[in-house]
C-alpha cells in the first residue's frame, strides 16, 4: 500500500523533463554567421529538380548543383545564372510573377567557412514555408514541415573550408492533411521567410534550457539545462549577476540537470518589463540570454500576473509586414507593429494564427507586452489523420522550444475556430496534454466558437473549454452576425468558471471610405461595430481580455472584392499604409480607461 501511495505521489510531481526537440535554444546568444541576403533560385512548378520523368525521386536533382564538365555535357539548370531572391523574405511580394505562386522554388547559397578546431557547426532556419528539403554539398541533411517554426541541422562533418553550397527545396503547396490545411484566411507566403544562419558551438555545448519562475511561485526559479556532446557530466553555473545569483548544479550522464533555487528578483510586467542578463556556464560552453521572471496563473475567472488580477487589453496581429506587405521578419517590423499596439493602449497581443518570428516575441519581452502564441490548427483539419496530429505536435514543441524562456508569452493556443466533434476533441486534448508536459508554467487556450441559446443569449460550452485555463472565443456580432447594434441586447453565459478572452471581433473598413454607420466597408460602420461591442463586452462578468480582429489590414486570397478588398482583409484598425481608421480611436479610448 505504502509503495502504491509513493508511486502516485511520484507521478503527481510535474517533472520538467526536456522535450526531444533538437532545436538549439537561443541562437541570439551564440557565435553565428548570417546567410541572409540574395540566394540563387530556380522556380520548379513540376519539381523536375527532384523527380525524374517517372515521378521517382532522382539521385541527380538540382541539389547536386551540377555544372557541365565539357561543352557536350548536358545539364539543364544553372543556379549561378538564375534569378535571385532575398532571404529572409517571401517570394510572393518580391516579384509579381510569384504573387499567386504556390509550388516549389529551389534556393542555393554558396559560402566558405573555416571551422575552429573542437567545434561543431549547425545551419539554422528561422522558418521556411511550408515544406523544406535541405542539402549541403549535394548531400541531404534533413527536411522540415511547417512554415512558422525554426529548425536546425548539424553540418560539422559535411562542411568544407571553401566552396560549400547549401541548397533548399521550398514547397508551399497546400495539402488537405497539412497544418494548416487547404483553407486559410491569410496569404500563403512561400519561401525562406526568416533568418538563415550558421551556428558554431564547442564540441559539447549547452543545447537547451528552461529558466523561469516555478508555477505559482514568485521567488523560486525552476527549470533544466541540457548539454549536447561527449562530455555530458559537467558543472553548470546559472549566473544572474545583477541579482547576486550564481547557482551551481551537476548534469547527469545524459547531460541533463534540473535546476531549482530561490531568488529575490524584480518581476517582469507590462509596467516594468524587467529583463535580467542570465548566463548558463558549463565547463565547455557559455550561453547568455535576457530573461524576465513573472508568474502567470488563473483563479476562478481571474487571470493573475505576479499574483494580481490583470485584464488583457489587446489586439490580434498577423505577421504581415507593416507598410510594405509580405511576411514580416525583422526587428524593425516587430517594433513598428508592437509600437502601434502600444499606441492603441494594449498590454497584450494575440499573434495569429501561427508562431511569429523570434524578433516579435523578444521585442514583446523588451516592450512589456503580454503574448498569446498559437499553432496553425485552423478551421477544419484532418482530425483522424495520425500524421496530421504528429505534424501539429511537432509545430507545438518547436514553438515552445524556441520561446519557453520569454516572460512575455503567457498563453499557448492550440487551435482556432475548429468544428465540434469527438475526433477534434481527442486531437486537441492530445495537444494540450503535450504542451503541459513541455511547459507546465503557462496557460493553455484556444479560440473557440459560441452559439445562441436564444435570440439574445450567447453560450460558451464547447467541450474543449474543460481542458483549457483560459477560454478564447471569436464572435463577429455586427459583421457576419447582424448589424452593430445587435450587440446591445446580447448577454453572455459560460459553462465554465474560467476567464474569457474575446479573441476576435470586428469588421471590415477601407481606410478613407466614408458614409453613414449603416454602410458596409465604411470607417463609420467599423467605428459603430466597436462602439456597440465595447458596450456589450463591459457587461460580461467573466471577461478578462480582448483581442479584436485585427491591428492592420492583411492579405488574403479569400477577399477579391474590387476597389474595396483587392485581396486584403480590411478588418485592420490600421490600413496597409499605416493609416489609422476611426475605430482605432474608439478602442484606444477604452483601453486608456482600462490602463
Ligand atoms: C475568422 C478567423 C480569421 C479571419 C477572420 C475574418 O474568425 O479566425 O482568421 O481572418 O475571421 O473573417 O476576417
Amino acid at each position: 500500500m505504502k509503495i502504491l501511495i509513493l508511486l502516485i505521489a511520484l507521478l503527481a510531481v510535474p517533472s520538467v523533463r526536456p522535450q526531444q526537440s533538437d532545436l538549439i535554444a537561443n541562437t541570439e546568444g551564440r557565435t553565428t554567421v548570417s546567410l541572409n541576403g540574395s540566394w540563387q533560385t530556380i522556380v520548379d512548378p513540376y519539381e523536375s529538380g527532384y523527380y525524374n520523368y517517372r515521378y521517382q525521386p532522382s539521385d541527380n536533382g538540382y541539389f547536386k548543383n551540377t555544372k557541365p564538365k565539357s561543352k557536350s555535357d548536358l545539364i539543364e539548370y544553372d543556379f549561378d545564372s538564375s534569378a535571385t531572391l532575398n532571404v529572409p523574405g517571401d517570394w510572393n511580394t518580391q516579384s509579381d510573377q510569384f504573387f499567386f505562386y504556390e509550388g516549389t522554388i529551389w534556393y542555393k547559397k554558396s559560402f566558405d567557412y573555416q571551422r575552429q578546431p573542437n567545434t561543431r557547426l549547425f545551419v539554422y532556419f528561422g522558418a521556411a514555408n511550408y515544406f523544406a528539403d535541405v542539402y549541403l554539398n549535394g548531400e541531404k541533411i534533413g527536411q522540415h514541415e511547417g512554415g512558422f517554426t525554426p529548425f536546425n541541422f548539424e553540418i560539422t562533418k559535411l562542411v568544407k573550408d571553401t566552396g560549400n553550397y547549401l541548397v533548399v527545396k521550398v514547397d508551399n503547396k497546400r495539402r488537405r492533411d497539412a497544418v494548416p490545411t487547404l483553407m486559410t484566411d491569410w496569404w500563403n507566403y512561400g519561401g525562406l521567410t526568416r533568418d538563415v544562419k550558421l551556428i558554431e558551438t564547442p564540441s559539447t555545448f549547452v543545447h537547451d534550457y528552461l529558466i523561469q519562475l516555478q508555477k505559482g511561485s514568485r521567488n523560486r526559479v525552476g527549470g533544466w539545462v541540457k548539454l549536447n556532446g561527449e562530455k555530458l557530466k559537467q558543472q553548470i553555473t546559472i549566473k544572474i549577476a545583477e541579482a547576486g545569483i550564481g547557482k551551481t548544479f551537476t548534469t547527469d550522464n545524459n547531460g541533463f540537470v534540473e535546476i531549482d533555487f530561490s531568488a529575490d528578483l524584480k518581476l517582469w510586467s507590462p509596467e516594468s518589463p524587467k529583463l535580467y542578463d542570465v548566463s548558463i556556464e558549463a565547463e565547455t560552453d557559455r550561453v547568455r540570454d535576457q530573461i524576465g521572471f513573472r508568474s502567470i496563473e488563473t483563479r476562478g475567472t481571474d487571470i493573475l500576473l505576479n499574483g494580481r488580477p490583470i485584464f488583457l487589453h489587446g489586439v490580434c496581429i498577423h505577421e504581415e509586414a507593416p507598410l510594405r506587405g509580405g511576411r514580416a521578419y525583422s526587428r524593425e517590423d516587430a517594433r513598428t507593429l508592437l509600437g502601434w499596439a502600444k499606441e492603441l493602449g494594449a498590454n497584450f497581443v494575440r499573434l495569429a494564427h501561427y508562431p511569429h518570428n523570434e524578433h516579435m516575441v523578444r521585442e514583446a519581452d523588451r516592450m512589456g507586452i503580454l503574448v498569446w502564441s498559437e499553432i496553425p490548427v485552423y478551421w477544419t483539419i484532418q482530425w483522424e489523420n495520425p500524421a496530421t496530429l504528429e505534424n501539429a505536435r511537432n509545430q507545438l514543441s518547436e514553438m515552445i522550444a524556441r520561446d519557453k524562456n520569454r516572460a512575455a508569452i503567457v498563453i499557448w493556443s492550440v487551435a482556432n475556430e475548429t468544428p465540434l466533434s469527438d475526433a477534434r476533441l481527442t486531437f486537441l486534448k492530445n495537444l494540450i496534454t503535450y504542451a503541459r508536459s513541455l511547459d507546465p508554467g503557462r496557460l493553455m487556450s484556444a479560440a473557440m466558437e459560441r452559439h445562441y441559446i436564444n435570440d439574445t443569449t450567447q453560450m460558451i460550452d464547447d467541450p474543449l473549454g474543460e481542458y483549457l485555463d483560459v477560454l478564447g472565443c471569436n464572435e463577429y456580432v455586427g459583421w457576419y452576425d447582424g448589424l452593430p447594434e445587435k450587440a446591445d441586447k446580447l448577454e453572455w453565459r459560460s459553462k465554465y468558471q474560467k476567464p474569457l478572452v474575446m479573441s476576435e471581433f470586428g469588421g471590415d473598413a477601407l481606410y478613407g471610405h466614408h458614409g453613414d454607420a449603416a454602410t458596409r466597408w465604411t470607417e463609420e460602420y467599423q467605428e459603430s461595430i466597436y462602439q456597440h461591442q465595447i458596450g456589450m463586452l463591459k457587461k460580461i462578468p467573466f471577461l478578462r481580455g480582448t483581442s479584436p480582429w485585427i491591428l492592420t489590414d492583411f492579405r488574403s486570397p479569400r477577399r477579391p472584392l474590387p476597389k474595396i478588398q483587392d485581396y486584403w482583409n480590411r478588418k485592420g484598425l490600421i490600413s496597409s499604409r499605416g493609416e489609422k481608421k476611426k475605430a482605432f480611436y474608439v478602442l484606444q479610448r477604452w483601453y486608456r480607461e482600462l490602463n
